[in-house]
This record gives C-alpha cells, structure tokens and sequence, in this order.
C-alpha cells in the first residue's frame, strides 16, 4: 500500500489584527513589520473558538473534498502547540468529537511548526505498514492564547488558524507520497520557547506573574539556523531521490518571515510564481502555516492533481523536516 494525500482544507478566524491594530498595543509601526517579515495582518480566534474548532472546520473542508464517509476514518493526529487543554484531554479528541466519531484511534503531536511535515511522515507509515487506511491529519493553533501582546518582538509575528487533509492508502504508486525526511535538536530549545505552565515551570503565581506562559523567542538567532536549515533540507530530499527544483510544481515552505522565505528561495533556484506565500496576509500560525498555504494554492487553482509539492517546515525544539507530496485529490 502507498499512502496519498486526497484533499486539503482549511480554516481561518474571521477577526483580522493588522499591523496598524498592534501599533495601538505595543510600541512598533507597520513600516518595521512588512520590511522586516512581510506581514501585513494575522487572524485571531474568538475567545470563545479553541484550537479544536478551527482545527474541526478545516476537517469538515478536509473531509468533504477527499469525497469519503466521515466514518471511513481510522486515526485523527493533530499537531498542535496550543492544545485546548495543556494534558488531555488532546485536541484531535475534542476534534473526533465534534465531528461525532466515536470509536477512532487519536492523538496529538508537538513538532512546533514542523507539525505537518511530522503528520505526513507519521500518517505514510501508518498506512506503509497497512495498519490504518484513511487518516485526517490536522495542524491547528490559537497561538493567540500563547503570546504576549506586551512583548514587540513575538507579538507582531503570530496568528490563528488550522489546515487539514486526508491521507488515505491507496495501490496506485503515481500517488504516492514520495518521501518524507524530518529530523530535530533540542540542544536549540531554549532559542524558542514557552517556558511556562509544563513540569518544569509549573502554573504558579510567580510564574505567571513572570509571564512564563507566552512565546519567548531569540528572533536573531532563530532567522540564521531557520535559512540555513531549511535550504538543506530540500537539498538532502531532492538528492536522495535524484530529483532537481525544476521537477517540483509547487513550493511549500513554512510561513514565518518573507525576508527567510526569498533567502531560501532564491537559494534554491525556486520561481516565485512556484513558491507558497501567504505569510503576509495569516503571519507565522505554527503547524497550521503549510496546509492554510496549501490550501489557498488548491482554491486558487495553482494546485493540481499529480503536482509534485515540496514543502519545508522548520520550527521551535529546533524540528525541522521537508516532504515530497504528489497531489492526489480532485
Ligand atoms: N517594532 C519595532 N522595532 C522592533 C520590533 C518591533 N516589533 N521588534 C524589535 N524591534 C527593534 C529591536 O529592539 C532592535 O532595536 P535596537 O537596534 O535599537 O536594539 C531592532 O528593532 C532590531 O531588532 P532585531 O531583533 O535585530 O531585528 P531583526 O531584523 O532580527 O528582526 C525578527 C526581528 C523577529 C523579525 C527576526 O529576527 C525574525 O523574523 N526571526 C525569526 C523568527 C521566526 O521566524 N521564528 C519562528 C521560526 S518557526
């Protein structure tokens, strides 16, 4: 059995926080953000949305497009960094759940904003060793609920939303998943991080009152190893499987910061008109961010049947990982 990617589908919160909204809030202007990350404006959940409803509505989409009975699935993975509870129960639970499944193996990951790369690699080997036949994997985050709207240097970059797709077995080879690659380091923790709230720094006054809860980050730092690793990243995959950039159709790399997207970009020899971009209108949403571009790309019709996709994620742990995914759906 190969395992083939059958559709994609997405969600985003309708309340838009742009960059003139986080002027009022903290002490920056619009002109620092679009020349430093290229983002113009972010989604952000209500308060009464969790993760698990943007994750659900991009399932339905998911589930819809792949043309198959919601009760044909047999796993639900969710990468997430802002479940709806810290412990359990997982938000792919919750996710079942609304979708009124009752008996389906599910669970979360935590691979930061290689959360989908991870969910491709976990969902084709499932299905290699024919142990599941038709799984919906989800990245969904209200990071909104993990920044700190006092702190200028990660408030400006994050926002909300989820993408989804089926991954279903299939005997066809022409759409199979070619390959995924996806490692990690945590000797680069503490570079991005959220300290709080774990067992290490647990939910206590004078945690909280440090603030421990939200996003840290050393963006300097970060930028560096993110261009350098997510340029050779694609070059192991394309090599490994005797492959160039001319033969991939569309490019889909993490969506964090414009300036890191053209570095690697242009690096690897990648036309803009083949490259995913959609940083700019949703921000950084975390393991959410490649299958909303994906998705767009699908909608827009930049995304086929039988394209051959890339995509390059790279994010906090440090994880890192890239995937070459034939579009199988309609
Ligand atoms: N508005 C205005 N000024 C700001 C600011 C903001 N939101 N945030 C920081 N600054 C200031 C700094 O205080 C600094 O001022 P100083 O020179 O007086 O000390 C100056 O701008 C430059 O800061 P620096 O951190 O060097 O900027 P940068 O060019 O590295 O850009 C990031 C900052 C965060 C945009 C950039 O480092 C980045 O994108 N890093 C990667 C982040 C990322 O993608 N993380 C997720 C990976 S999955």
């Amino acid at each position: 059995m190969y395992a083939a990617l059958k559709s994609i589908g997405s969600y985003v919160p309708s309340r838009v926080l742009s960059n003139f909204d986080l002027e009022k809030m903290v002490d920056t202007n619009n002109e620092w953000i679009v020349k430093r990350t290229g983002i113009k404006e972010r989604r952000i959940a209500s308060e009464d949305e969790a993760t698990s409803d943007l994750g659900y509505k991009a399932a339905l989409k998911a589930i819809e497009r792949a043309d198959i009975d919601k009760n044909e699935i047999d796993l639900i993975i969710c990468a997430t960094i802002s479940p709806d509870y810290l412990a359990m129960p997982s938000t792919a639970c919750m996710i079942s759940a609304k979708l009124g499944l009752k008996d389906v193996m599910a669970f979360d990951i935590s691979a930061a904003c290689t959360g989908f790369v991870y969910l491709i690699a976990l969902a084709k080997s499932f299905i290699e060793s024919n142990t599941k036949k038709n799984i919906l994997i989800i990245g969904a985050e209200k990071l909104s609920s993990i920044t700190d709207y006092t702190d200028r240097t990660t408030c400006i970059l994050f926002g909300d939303g989820a993408g989804a797709a089926i991954i279903s077995a299939t005997e066809d080879k022409n759409e199979a998943i070619v390959d995924v690659m996806a490692s990690a380091d945590g000797n680069y923790g503490d570079l991005l991080i959220t300290p709080g709230c774990g067992s290490k720094n647990p939910i206590r006054k004078e945690n909280l009152e440090q603030n421990l809860q939200y996003m840290k980050m050393k963006g300097n730092e970060v930028f560096k190893v993110a261009v350098k690793t997510l340029t050779s990243d694609v070059v192991a995959i394309l090599e490994k499987n005797s492959l160039t950039s001319k033969d991939v159709d569309v490019f889909i790399p993490h969506q964090a910061n414009y300036r890191i997207i053209e570095a690697v970009r242009t690096k690897l020899d990648f036309p803009v008109e083949k490259t995913a971009l959609s940083v700019e209108k949703y921000g950084n949403t975390s393991s959410a961010s490649i299958p909303m571009a994906m998705n767009d790309l699908y909608e827009s019709g930049q995304i086929k049947k039988g394209d051959l996709m890339l995509l390059d994620a790279f994010g906090g742990g440090f994880t890192w990982g890239s995937a070459l995914v034939r579009f199988a759906g309609n």
